[in-house]
C-alpha cells in the first residue's frame, strides 16, 4: 500500500526485521534532533519515503520539505536552483527565482543522489553548511537559511571519498548520522506480508476479487532477488493483480520488470501449464513419477532464473545433487 508522503510519520513504519527495526529507531532519533543525516540504501528501499517521514515527525513538520537532485545538472543551472537568481542574472533569467535553500528555510532540504554531486556543487553546499549564508546569482545580498539537511545515496559516501570523488570536509559536515536501509532480499521474512497487503490494496483499487496466490506463484515471488526492492515489489504485485482474470494469482500472472543492472535481465514469465502432464504422441498422458520429477526440476530451475544455488535451495537438495539431475536431463 502506497503511503502518503505528506502525512507519513516515522511512528507509522512497521517491521519484523531486526535491521529495519534498527533503521526505524535511528530515524526516530533523527526526527528528534537537527543533525544532518545520510540515508544509505539501494534503489527502491525507501530513502525518499524515510526522509519525508523524518521531516513529518520532526519539530519542522509545519515547515517546507524541499527536494533537490543534483546529479546531471549544468553548473549555472545548479547554482540558480540551489541559491536562486535575480532577474537578468544570466541570459534567459527573465524572472527572479528563489533557490532551494531559501525555500527550505524553517524546514528540511532533501539532497538526493548526493554522491553524484559535481565538485562545484559540493563546494557551494559546503559553504552554506559552514556559514548558513548564500547569495542569489546576480545579487550581493547575503541571505540566511535555517534548513535541516537530509541526504540520500545508493553508494557508500566513504567509498566515494576514497575514490577522490567526494570532498572529505563535506562528508564530515553531512554525516551526522548514517541510516542504512536494508535491501528487501535481506529481510525476506517480510516478503509474504508485504505481498499480501499490497495484493489486497491493488485488488480493491482495480475492483478484483482475488483471494489466493497459487503456491507455485508464491514460490516464484519468494525466490526472486528483488534488486529494485520495494518499488519492484509494488510494481510486480500491481501487474499480477491486473493480469489475474480469476480469483487466484497463478504463476503466469507474475511478471518481473526487466532488471537493468543484471546480466540475468529478461522478464520472467512462468508457464503454469508446465504443471500438467505432457501428452504422448498416442494422445495419452505421461503420468510416471520420473516425468513429474523432471517437470518439477525444470520448473524450479526456471523460477530461479537458472541460478543453481537458488534452485537447489528451493528444491531442498544439495547443489551437487541438482547438477547431477540437470546433467542427466541434458543427456536425454
Ligand atoms: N516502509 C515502507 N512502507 C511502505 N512503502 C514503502 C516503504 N518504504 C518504501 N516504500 C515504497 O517503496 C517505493 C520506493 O521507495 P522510495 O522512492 O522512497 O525509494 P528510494 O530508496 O528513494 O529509491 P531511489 O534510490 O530510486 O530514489 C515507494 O513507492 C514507497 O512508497
Ligand atoms: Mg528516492
Amino acid at each position: 500500500m502506497q503511503p502518503t508522503l505528506s502525512t507519513l510519520r516515522v511512528e507509522d513504519l512497521r517491521t519484523t526485521n531486526d535491521a529495519m527495526a534498527r533503521c526505524i529507531r535511528l530515524a526516530t532519533l533523527a526526527a528528534n534532533s537537527d543533525v544532518p543525516i545520510v540515508l544509505l540504501g539501494e534503489t527502491g528501499t525507501g530513502k525518499t519515503l524515510l526522509a519525508h517521514a523524518i521531516h513529518n515527525s520532526s519539530a519542522r513538520a509545519e515547515g517546507p520539505f524541499i527536494s533537490f537532485n543534483a546529479s546531471a545538472m549544468s553548473d549555472t543551472l545548479l547554482e540558480s536552483q540551489l541559491f536562486g537568481h535575480e532577474k537578468g542574472a544570466f541570459t534567459g533569467a527573465q524572472q527572479a527565482l528563489k533557490g532551494k535553500f531559501e525555500l527550505a528555510n524553517g524546514g528540511t532540504i532533501f539532497l538526493d543522489e548526493i554522491s553524484e554531486m559535481s565538485p562545484l556543487a559540493q563546494v557551494k553546499v559546503l559553504r552554506v553548511l559552514e556559514y548558513g549564508e548564500f547569495e542569489r546569482l546576480g545579487s550581493e545580498r547575503m541571505l540566511k537559511t535555517d534548513a535541516r539537511i537530509i541526504c540520500a545515496t545508493n553508494v557508500s559516501l566513504r567509498d566515494r571519498l576514497r575514490q577522490g570523488k567526494f570532498r572529505e570536509d563535506l562528508y564530515h559536515r553531512l554525516n551526522g548520522l548514517t541510516i542504512l536501509i536494508p535491501a528487501l532480499r535481506d529481510r525476506r521474512e517480510e516478503l509474504a506480508g508485504l505481498i499480501a497487503a499490497e495484493l489486497k490494496a491493488s485488488a480493491l483499487r482495480f475492483g478484483k476479487e482475488i483471494n489466493a496466490i497459487h503456491p507455485a506463484a508464491m514460490d516464484c515471488l519468494m525466490a526472486h532477488d528483488w534488486r529494485g526492492n520495494l518499488r519492484e515489489l509494488y510494481h510486480t504485485v500491481r501487474t499480477m493483480t491486473l493480469f489475474c482474470d480469476g480469483n487466484v494469482i497463478m504463476p503466469e500472472h507474475v511478471h518481473f520488470p526487466p532488471d537493468l543492472n543484471s546480466a540475468e535481465s529478461s522478464a520472467t514469465v512462468v508457464d503454469s501449464n508446465s504443471a500438467s502432464p505432457p501428452v504422448r504422441v498416442d494422445g495419452s498422458h505421461d503420468l510416471s513419477l520420473a516425468s513429474a520429477v523432471e517437470r518439477h526440476l525444470r520448473f524450479v530451475y526456471r523460477q530461479a532464473n537458472g541460478n543453481q544455488r537458488r534452485a537447489a535451495k528451493l528444491l531442498g537438495i544439495s547443489r551437487a545433487t541438482l547438477s547431477r539431475h540437470l546433467r542427466a536431463l541434458d543427456h536425454k
